[in-house]
């Protein structure tokens, strides 16, 4: 026989989240602090400064804030990317003293003193990079969310190649790298294209170069 105490579990019930409701006012409450016990302490925060896209800031961050993050959600600069957040896509890419590196993977805290170039750095509608007219004219893109990371990425590999720094292309690492439409789509694999603009992108990045792939 039921007691008062019983939970009805049944199907309409759940459905309509009776159960659920019954469950957590079932739930003991988390007791009040006990005494002698404190409130959880506040995040560490830390003073950070960089110049982005040649202006300084200067930001008081969690320390646990990523540089994309710092650039997206404190600096507004949202042309760069969240895509996985994993380091997976290539979609956060920014230029870091020029070397390119995935910014959802490094703490803004990590970059004191250091400039970063992100893609609004790089050109404007009125003035672009070359990399971006090239990425217009060859169609480099789709819905174009992968683009301001492929475009940062298509430039720190050409000054890769210019500067000698080998890939796993070429079985000899010592050769000087050349750019051909196999060293780029190399250096750009870690830049995904979820709508499959690859072709086009190794043709802008090729014009760019010089049209030598
Ligand atoms: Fe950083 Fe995907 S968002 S690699
Ligand atoms: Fe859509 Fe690359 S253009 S993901």
């Amino acid at each position: 026989m039921r007691t008062p105490g019983d939970i009805d579990f049944s199907r309409r019930g759940v459905l309509a989240g009776g159960a659920s409701v019954a469950a957590v006012t079932a739930l003991p409450t988390r007791a009040a602090a006990a005494p002698g016990e404190t409130a959880a302490a506040a995040p560490p925060t830390a003073a950070v400064a960089f110049k982005v896209n040649g202006t300084a800031h200067k930001l008081e961050l969690d320390t646990r804030t990523s540089l994309l993050d710092a650039l997206r959600e404190h600096l507004h600069l949202t042309g760069t990317k969240k895509g996985c957040d994993h380091g997976q896509c290539g979609a956060c890419t920014v230029l870091v003293d020029g070397r390119r590196i995935n910014s959802c993977l490094t703490l803004a805290v990590m970059h004191d003193g250091e400039n970063i170039t992100t893609i609004e750095g790089l050109g404007t509608p009125d003035k672009m990079h070359p990399m971006q007219d090239a990425f217009v004219e060859r169609d480099g893109y789709q819905c174009g969310y992968c683009t301001p990371g492929q475009i940062c990425s298509a430039v720190a590999v050409l000054e890769e190649i210019k500067a000698g720094i080998p890939s796993h292309v070429t079985a000899d690492l010592t050769a000087t790298p050349k750019v051909t439409a196999s060293e780029l789509r190399e250096r750009m694999s870690g830049n995904i294209c979820r709508c499959g603009a690859y072709s086009n992108i190794i043709d802008a990045i090729t014009d760019v170069a010089g049209g030598k792939a």
